[in-house]
């Protein structure tokens, strides 16, 4: 059949209050502009992140009833750490409450003054952990990563000559290599089986320890099969297993691809540097067979990672956003292609090309589609990367907004609705105008600045 349909059935549903325009017009007025401001029940289809929005499944439900609270040796935590086993075969597993605590447990080992991690693109909190232990991170994706137009199927690929000329540079510095899949700051595109061998080859002659950040491991798999030559016979379990049998290690958002509204974990093979995560947990999280969850989190996360991995839930998921970038493709929105796993970037900058990059074009393109149609995207841009802590403001490398499809939660017809809003800018985008910042704090000023329209 030519229609994919959502495979499941809607057992419980959440209303959307409907706004008009004029209310919208109004929220955002008190909002400041800024979308994080808004609250989340005047917005009709939000888009601001894919994480933790995610909808459960029944026997995601069901599993919360069996959870158990103990606070120690939980056979919730004996299911979810099978679980994980079953997909990321990892000697040890240390549960944690989001992503980035397993990140801030990673890197107070691996961190440090003077040390240097590569990745194709590290995620913002990623980076943050590294930096604010005083190492640094550096982003070796290939050139086709940094280009919203070309057509790569793997623009997530790491650069593996220039890892190469890193790791010579760099030498001891060094501690660990990186690589996010999919990699989400480029626009969710995927990395290749054969260019995850190639970074676990290269760490491995340097005799470097390869974490993966894991976040959206099966979109990234599911990409594998349909893009990468020889992989199409093989089940998504399959090519899960030999990413990870790759690495050394994962960091997870169990948010994304685990269908959990919150949790984590770090998993690594490492006896001594495991014990050393543990020690920092029990310090920082819980013990370490809860590590910052309830067993009933834990339970969910065990019964959404046997789900993540059903080939007909990836391909209505990665269609759907196919579907949508399509679509805006051929109304000309310039949009980040090929159509990447979870969300869909479109390139504000050249959209809207009479909006300076200084007067935010992708905040005005993101208040737009609020006032419009109700739609909250996330800038990816100047207002984002923009400031620099000498207090001197340039513009960023691309003005992009973010539209993030959460997990199993919106419909076909708010797919078409997103489209039809769209459609409607096209006839008044010229008209939009820019922003100025009137009030922003000194660090990752995009969460709380105020805007006023220019
Ligand atoms: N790594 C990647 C690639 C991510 O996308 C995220 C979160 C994290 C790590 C951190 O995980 O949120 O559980 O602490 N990304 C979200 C987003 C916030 O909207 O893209 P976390």
């Amino acid at each position: 059949m030519k229609t994919i349909i959502e495979p499941f059935r809607i057992k419980s549903v959440e209303p959307i209050r409907m706004t008009t325009r004029e209310e919208r017009q109004r929220l955002l007025e008190e909002a400041h502009f800024n979308m994080f401001a808004l609250h989340s029940d005047d917005v009709l289809i939000d888009l601001l992140t894919d994480s933790g929005t995610g909808a459960m499944s029944s026997a995601q439900w069901a599993a919360m009833m069996r959870g158990d609270e103990s606070y120690a040796g939980s056979p919730s935590f004996y299911r979810f750490e099978a679980a994980v086993k079953n997909l990321a075969p990892f000697k040890h597993v240390i549960p944690t409450h989001q992503g980035r605590a397993a990140e801030d447990i990673l890197f107070s080992i691996f961190g440090g003054p003077g040390r240097n991690i590569p990745s194709n693109t590290h995620f913002d909190t990623t980076r943050g952990n590294i930096e604010s232990s005083g190492a640094m991170g550096h982003d070796l994706v290939i050139a086709e990563g940094n280009d919203p137009a070309s057509l790569h199927p793997f623009k997530g690929n790491m650069d593996l000559a220039r890892l190469e000329a890193y790791l010579q540079e760099h030498r001891d510095s060094v501690p660990c290599v990186m690589l996010t899949i999919t990699n989400n700051a480029g626009g969710g595109q995927p990395v290749s089986l054969e260019n995850i061998r190639g970074v676990s080859a290269l760490a491995k002659r340097h005799n470097k320890p390869f974490f993966i950040d894991g976040c959206r491991f099966a979109e990234n798999a599911w990409f594998i099969k349909q893009r990468e030559p020889g992989q199409q016979d093989r089940s998504i379990l399959e090519i899960v297993r030999d990413c990870f049998t790759c690495a050394d290690g994962m960091t997870m958002s169990a948010k994304k691809d685990a269908f959990g509204n919150i949790g984590g974990w770090l998993a690594l093979n490492d006896d001594e540097l495991a014990e050393q995560a543990r020690t920092h947990l029990i310090r920082t999280e819980g013990f370490p067979t809860y590590g910052g969850l309830a067993g009933r989190d834990l339970d969910a996360l065990a019964q959404g990672l046997s789900e993540i991995v059903d080939e007909n839930y990836l391909h209505y998921r990665i269609r759907t956003n196919e579907y949508i970038i399509e679509r805006l493709d051929a109304l000309g929105v310039p949009v980040v292609k090929p159509a990447g796993g979870h969300a869909v970037f479109v390139d504000a900058r050249k959209w809207l090309e009479h909006i300076p990059p200084l007067e935010y074009p992708g905040q005005a393109l993101a208040v737009a589609l609020y006032e419009l149609g109700g739609i909250r995207g996330c800038e990816i841009g100047t207002v984002m990367f923009g400031a620099h802590p000498d207090g001197s403001e340039a513009p960023a490398a691309m003005d992009l907004v973010r539209l993030a499809i959460p997990r199993r939660t919106y419909t076909q017809s708010h797919a078409d609705y997103i489209i039809e809003v769209f459609e409607e800018l096209v006839d008044i985008k010229d008209s939009l105008k820019g922003f100025r910042i009137s009030r922003q704090p000194k660090l990752m000023r995009h969460f709380t600045c105020s805007f006023e329209r220019l």
